[in-house]
């Protein structure tokens, strides 16, 4: 009787590890292959974000102390993108319209990574054709720079054959909360139910 209970007790602890593993290898999968997963930028162990003093589109200035209190989203791009940033700056809008007056608390911030071009005339033009919450920034090439890479975002003036240039740039929207610690991203794919559920979580002060 005793040797039996014990035999199964060792095949209920076999199987509980079985479980155990199978999930850990599921969440393995599943974080690899997520959409987004393989951005480096999901992983919360790295630090992203740091202090920045930027000038908006209205030529006021913004730092980061200003919007301690509140969650915040942060996209690098730039006016003459052809794509991304358009798509990007489009999709949010929609979400923040999806989120009503909820998405008053969050802040949106498109920085360019071209302030050679995108000076806050320039920003305040091309904003028209979105949301009026998404506050753009710029800033001397330094102070770019500066933000960009505490963020770990990667963006590179590219010739163009005409002479001219364009600029790569991370896609991704990294997400911050009130406490200005970066919590993760919505990637450029993300779907829109999706990315409407991580703006949620953002502004209840949870992690996406
Ligand atoms: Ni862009």
């Amino acid at each position: 009787m005793a040797a039996e209970a014990s035999a199964w007790r060792r095949r209920l602890a076999a199987s509980a590890t079985l479980a155990a593993v199978t999930l850990l290898v599921a969440a393995i999968v599943v974080y690899a292959f997520a959409p987004g997963g393989r951005d480096i930028t999901s992983v919360a162990s790295i630090k992203i974000g740091g202090p920045f003093t930027l000038t908006t589109q209205s030529g006021a200035e913004l730092s980061d102390t200003d919007l301690k209190g509140k969650p915040f989203a942060v996209f690098f791009g730039f006016t003459h993108c052809p794509e991304v940033c358009p798509t990007t700056l489009w999709e949010t809008s929609q979400a923040l319209e999806a989120l009503g007056p909820e998405a008053n608390r969050l802040k949106v911030l498109f920085i360019s990574v071209d302030p050679e071009r995108d000076d806050p005339e320039a920003l305040a033009l091309y904003l028209q054709s979105f949301d009026p919450r998404i506050v753009g920034l710029t800033g001397s090439e330094e102070e770019i720079a500066a933000v960009a890479t505490s963020y770990r975002a990667y963006w590179r003036k590219v010739p163009t054959e005409d002479g001219d240039y364009t600029m790569d740039h991370t896609a991704s929207i990294y997400l911050m909360d009130a406490a200005g610690e970066f919590t993760g991203t919505i990637s450029y794919d993300e779907q829109a139910d999706m990315r409407l559920a991580k703006l949620r979580k953002l502004l209840a002060g949870g992690v996406s």
